[in-house]
């Protein structure tokens, strides 16, 4: 394998087992929602991007994409609290089965905020996908459908990123300390 970048610490969530969880979650949209005519994902910029693609191409219902696009941190790891809507939906989602599809849950702010503005436009159903949920004591918000639990650390990769550093990286992998403490 070749060798990590030097600001990486470990991997924590492999190539492979990224692909095979990915296909597993599509499989089970598909079977939830088989009485369902068409899911609505809504993918949240940026840091979805690359798990919507792969989740919506393993995904044999019929299904549209659109996106958000939210912030809740600047370009480093220390959020800021409020959660900003940046790019709103194209369509209206009114009697839509919508699935929030998301890289990460952190606090749990960004979920919650989704839930409430996209759940006050009526839609049919409103669930969320999530890759990736760091363990956590004060967690209070429900997802669905999960990849995968990992350690409260920031992590980079998949979609992820420091500062729009990493994104693109195969795999979800754990950011040394010492890139983010000052
Ligand atoms: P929350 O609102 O605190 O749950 O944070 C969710 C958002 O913060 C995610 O959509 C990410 O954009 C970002 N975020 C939180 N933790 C990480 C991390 O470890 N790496 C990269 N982005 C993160
Ligand atoms: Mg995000």
């Amino acid at each position: 394998m070749n060798e990590l970048h030097p600001d990486l610490a470990r991997v924590l969530v492999s190539e492979e087992a990224i692909q095979g969880r990915v296909t597993e979650l599509a499989q089970q949209l598909a079977h939830d929602y088989a009485d369902v005519e068409r899911i609505f994902l809504v993918g949240i910029l940026k840091g979805a991007f690359i798990f919507l693609a792969d989740l919506a191409r393993q995904l044999s219902k019929s299904h549209s994409v659109d996106f958000m696009a939210l912030s809740s941190y600047g370009d480093t790891t220390t959020s800021t609290g409020e959660v900003r809507l940046i790019m709103d939906l194209r369509e209206p989602i009114q009697d839509k089965h919508v699935v929030i599809v998301e890289d990460i849950v952190d606090s749990g702010r960004t979920l919650k905020y989704l839930y409430r503005v996209l759940g006050e436009r009526e839609p049919a159903s409103l669930k969320t996908c999530v890759l990736v949920r760091k363990e956590r004591d004060s967690l209070d918000v429900v997802v669905d459908y999960l990849g995968f639990d990992i350690p409260d650390v920031w992590v980079v990769g998949y979609g992820l990123d420091f500062a729009d550093n990493h994104r693109t990286l195969p795999f979800i992998a754990e950011l040394k300390e010492s890139v983010y403490a000052d």
